[in-house]
């Protein structure tokens, strides 16, 4: 994870750091930094904690025109001012930003004591600013090509030299760096998000490759020194998201954006009563070949795969099954051209998804990722590719992304299923469509989360349980409150709890039951029924017609829209996320930032 940005340029470097490391916040939020060089040589300045700590130690002192920044989510080394980015060499002659994981650190630091370095911090990224000032013979490609094969592991790099002030150097293995141009100077970049207003095209760096940006040019490299050309891509007109309009949170604001964020997913691909997927290049024959369909994915994005796999099973003949990205590489799973192996993300570059991806590449399957950015590493390496239109997302706890989510893999699953022979019904796709108001109804539920969030606030632990596609919204509901609100919360099938969990009901231990599907409803009720004989205080999810069996909850939300079972879990979803939300707000908790995460896990 981690944030890099860096400038350089006609006007004052600080405001561009600054706004672009606080943009770049949901990648890492435990200390940054920034280096700012000009003829002076090079300053640093680095805080533990928010931006908001290192833009009060800032202040408006510098006039430098070029540097580079950093917001960290440590991984060696505690977050602290020591271990915060930008590392200084040995001499002071680079200062280096980086983002990724060198594994091969201890090794390298060793050897490099031996030499005579001396390292100031725990972090695996100053071993690279020593291996620079070592490997520097007056050339900045050269050092930078003769360094990298030194490393293991992954980067994304951007790296000041004492002697260059104007020039930043940049390369990229498995960690994402995009170089572009402005119309007063040059960016380098984790996400264009970080200086979305200031461009219009950008450059996605490649693995192996470096780059040298001065402030009106970038000029980039192959592994081997050789230069090379590359074509930008333009950025669509949007540039959404960054500022929380009149919400407290941007978790409240992207809630109250899922009827928006759903209707342009679904609009995109729903064309005159049919689904059309641009993207997905398999024919007919290819679809029909398919026999197993595997859903890849980390947190939530797991949930979306986890719920759409019964989905698929009931709308095609084909079997699908879920699957945690990082656990997915290590199952020996077999995978054939007839395999469909969908790798479902937000970001587009999770590591372990991204991993995954490449692994199901090598063994030869078909390849489709399902990603919210465009221009992502997933999206690109994967065969063929479906947005989610959830438009920018900032809040770590994701919510419209993940709904969108549901939305195409609901599409895609009624695509398969028309194309090969399974059972596609239209009025389903109908139901789909009317999804938005829907959940536009289901934001009326505010005041009752607000009310549930005043009885759970208090709770050390809280048991999530449901059956089928509600066990997956279970396992969502449970992820989504414990990541925001600090709370132990733990999902369960709900006909698995007597077999272990229940001897942890007691007196007034919090159970939220998801009882939406109708068909399901009895069997879940007599789980609601087991805990309240041993004492749980339950809050129960259901649908209108059978809020009147749950009298004996103790606390009842019911889904105002009817829709079919295969739909509720877009409904229950709305109550679930405000319910965390309010809960994690009376608790004093940081919604949008919670502690110890990131939003985009860029390492394994
Ligand atoms: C992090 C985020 C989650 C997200 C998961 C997968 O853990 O906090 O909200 O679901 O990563 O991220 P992705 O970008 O691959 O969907």
């Amino acid at each position: 994870m981690c944030g890099i940005i860096g400038y350089t340029g006609r006007n004052k470097a600080v405001p561009y750091l600054l706004t672009g490391l606080e943009r770049l916040e949901y990648r890492g939020y435990d200390s940054s930094g920034i280096a700012l060089i000009d003829e002076s040589g090079i300053s640093v300045v680095k805080r533990k904690g928010k931006v908001s700590a290192l833009r009060q130690a800032v202040g408006d002192n510098f006039t430098a025109t070029a540097g580079i920044g950093h917001t960290r989510w440590a991984t060696h080394g505690e977050p602290s001012q020591l271990n915060a980015h930008p590392h200084l060499s040995e001499n002071g002659m680079f200062a280096v930003v980086h983002n990724g994981i060198i594994e091969n650190c201890s090794e390298i630091k060793q050897e490099l004591k031996q030499e005579g370095y001396s390292f100031l911090s725990d972090t695996d990224t100053e071993v690279i600013s020593q291996l620079l000032e070592k490997n520097y013979r007056g050339n900045l490609i050269t050092c930078l090509k003769d360094t990298l094969p030194q490393l293991q592991g992954s980067f994304a790099l951007a790296v000041l030299h004492r002697d260059f002030p104007g020039t930043i150097l940049c390369a990229k293995k498995d960690s994402p760096l995009i170089a572009a141009k402005s119309e007063d100077g040059c960016f380098v970049l984790s996400d264009t998000l970080a200086a979305r207003e200031h461009i219009s095209a950008c450059y996605i760096m490649g693995d192996g490759e470096l780059a040298l940006i001065t402030e009106n040019s970038l000029s980039f490299f192959s592994a081997d020194g050789t230069p090379l050309s590359k074509e930008p891509h333009f950025l669509s007109g949007c540039t959404d998201g960054a500022d929380k309009g009149d919400f407290p949170h941007f978790m409240l604001k992207e809630i109250y954006e899922q009827p928006a964020a759903l209707r342009d997913t679904l609009s995109a691909y729903v064309k005159e009563g049919r689904i059309v997927f641009p993207g997905f290049c398999l024919s007919e024959r290819e679809i029909k070949a398919i026999d197993k369909i595997h859903l890849v994915a980390c947190g939530s994005a797991y949930h979306a795969a986890l719920c759409s796999k019964y989905i698929f099973h009931q709308l095609t003949d084909k079997e699908a099954s879920a699957h945690i990205a990082s656990e997915f590489r290590y199952d020996s799973i077999p995978l054939s051209e007839n395999s469909l192996v969908v790798i479902i993300s937000q970001s587009g570059e999770t590591a372990d998804s991204l991993a995954a991806l490449s692994l199901a590449n090598s063994k030869g399957a078909k390849t489709l990722a399902v990603v919210n950015v465009e221009n992502s590493s997933i999206a690109m390496k994967s065969q063929s590719l479906i947005c989610t239109l959830a438009g920018t997302e900032i809040s770590v706890a994701t919510t419209k992304a993940y709904i969108c989510q549901l939305a195409v893999l609901y599409l895609l699953a009624l695509y398969i299923g028309s194309h090969s022979g399974g059972y596609a019904p239209s009025e389903l796709l109908q139901q789909l469509l009317s999804l938005p108001e829907k959940v536009e109804k289901e934001l009326l539920q505010n005041e009752r989360a607000l009310a549930a969030a005043d009885l759970l606030k208090g709770s050390e632990h809280i048991y999530f349980i449901g059956r089928g596609t509600d066990y997956a919204l279970s396992m969502e509901g449970a992820l989504k409150m414990k990541e925001i609100s600090y709370i132990h919360c733990e999902a369960y099938p709900a006909g698995e709890l007597k077999h272990g969990t229940i001897s942890l009901i007691e007196k007034s231990t919090p159970v939220v039951a998801l009882c939406l599907r109708k068909d399901l409803f009895r069997k879940t009720l007599s789980a609601i029924k087991e805990v309240r004989a041993r004492g749980a205080f339950v809050i129960a999810l259901t649908a209108a017609e059978t809020a009147e069996s749950l009298t004996d909850c103790d606390f009842v939300i019911c889904i105002g829209s009817a829709v079919s079972d295969m739909l509720t879990p877009f409904l229950d979803a709305v109550p679930l996320q405000l319910m965390s939300y309010h809960t994690a707000v009376k608790r004093g908790c940081d919604v949008d930032k919670p502690r110890n995460l990131a939003k985009s896990v860029t390492v394994e």
